[in-house]
């Protein structure tokens, strides 16, 4: 399968150490041998604070949002060490490039594109780009759930959502840099366009990835 994943900083640079990154790198080998992978990386914490003192400075949001796009490179050179030879060992800065650089049989990893959406985007569009089978979005949280887990008890995770749905359940959240939500707009636009499977799914645990990829249940999957 060709398969795109995005890995929410939030999850690859929470603790701001190198231990996510290996654990990842590791699943990553193993899927590589029998899949074509495109990783793309966000920038968490780190791009958040980068956008603050930006912000702090006067510029504008496209700047600010610039500024996390330079963070989420960062991050997506720190997977490309931990894969070493395993990886193309330049991060694509466009899905063009991405896709050429495909073509070699590496894994290919990067950051963001250009500003006004998150790296969730990015990896829905590199999808269709591609052709990919697959998209796989691993965030903090284990899917969507019918309201807010946090709040309430009984808050049920919803295991299948058509794109209609969760377009019309994100439309009034907030879309200044740094501060995508689940996922923005434009992502599920893609994914609304186009025939790939998507899976939000927890990225705390790497191995929810592997499950993701062999179709077990796990997270939210948007048809
Ligand atoms: P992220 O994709 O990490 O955003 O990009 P996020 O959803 O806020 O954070 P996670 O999912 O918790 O990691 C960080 C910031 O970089 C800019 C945006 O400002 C975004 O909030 N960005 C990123 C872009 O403008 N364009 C891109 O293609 C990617």
């Amino acid at each position: 399968m060709r398969i795109v994943v995005a890995i929410g900083g939030s999850i690859i640079i929470k603790d701001k150490n190198h231990e996510k990154f290996y654990e990842y790198a590791e699943i990553l080998k193993g899927l590589s041998k029998e899949n074509e992978l495109f990783i793309v990386v966000g920038g968490g914490i780190p791009a958040r604070e980068y956008i603050k003192i930006a912000r702090s400075l006067g510029v504008n949001e496209a700047q600010c949002d610039d500024i996390g796009i330079d963070v989420t490179r960062l991050n997506a050179r720190l997977l490309i060490f931990a894969l070493k030879e395993y990886a193309y060992q330049e991060v694509p800065h466009t899905f063009q490039e991405a896709m050429k650089v495909g073509l070699n049989g590496k894994i290919v990893v990067m950051g963001g594109t250009e500003p006004a959406h998150s790296t969730d985007a990015v990896g829905a569009i590199l999808t269709e780009f591609i052709n990919g089978d697959l998209f796989v979005n691993l965030t903090s949280v284990n899917g969507m759930y019918n309201k807010d887990p946090n709040k309430f008890d009984d808050a049920k995770l919803i295991e299948e959502i058509t794109a209609d749905e969760m377009l019309n359940f994100i439309k009034d959240k907030d879309v200044k840099a740094g501060t995508y939500e689940f996922m923005d707009m434009t992502a599920i636009q893609m994914i609304k366009r186009s025939s790939f499977q998507t899976v939000v799914t927890n990225g705390f645990y790497p191995e929810n990835l592997t499950k993701a990829v062999k179709g077990e249940k796990i997270g939210t999957r948007i048809i």
